[in-house]
């Protein structure tokens, strides 16, 4: 069985609500999904993972500051996620989730992107709405089946 990160940060239970979404249609799909606040995950493990899926809320253009940590400390696992599956979401903004994108195109991820509005990934402006749930539903079946396919 493949197994996903979903992680993310929040502070008022946006990005969380999107997080818990993506993860329970991850676990419909048959995946093994962890799903953690990012300053819960052991940067240790991550290389056991086939497939990262990261939010965060937008904070003044980019990711909250604990989400660019976690990125950062994964520098440790630089040439080791090399071909695994990434995908982003964000509360408010899409530059966010390019930013995180990019941190995972560096590591050689194959990253999932949208047709949809969101582009690059869901993203909710406050609290997820009826567009989000058919975002997420669509981010889940794509990115299910390239985890499978990696
Ligand atoms: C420090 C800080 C900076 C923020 N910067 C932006 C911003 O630049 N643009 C924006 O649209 N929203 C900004 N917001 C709003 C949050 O992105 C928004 O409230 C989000 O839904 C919060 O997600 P959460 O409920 O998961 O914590 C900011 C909020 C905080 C606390």
């Amino acid at each position: 069985m493949k197994k996903v990160l979903v992680t993310y940060y929040s502070r008022t239970g946006n990005t969380a609500e999107m997080a818990r979404m993506i993860a329970d249609g991850l676990v419909d799909k048959g995946l093994d999904v962890t799903l953690k606040r990012v300053e819960e995950v052991n940067i240790d493990s991550i290389a056991e993972f086939d497939g990262f899926v990261v939010g965060s809320p937008n904070y003044f253009g980019t990711m909250a500051w604990p989400v660019k940590k976690f990125v950062d400390e994964s520098v440790k696992f630089f040439k080791k996620l090399d071909g695994k599956a990434a995908a982003a979401f964000t509360s408010e903004g899409m530059i966010g989730v390019l930013d995180i994108l990019k941190a995972f195109l560096i590591h050689g991820c194959v990253v999932q992107g949208l047709t949809s509005a969101g582009h690059f990934g869901p993203v909710a402006v406050g609290k997820p709405d009826e567009r989000i749930n058919k975002e997420v539903v669509v981010l889940v079946e794509k990115f299910a089946a390239l985890v499978e396919r990696l």
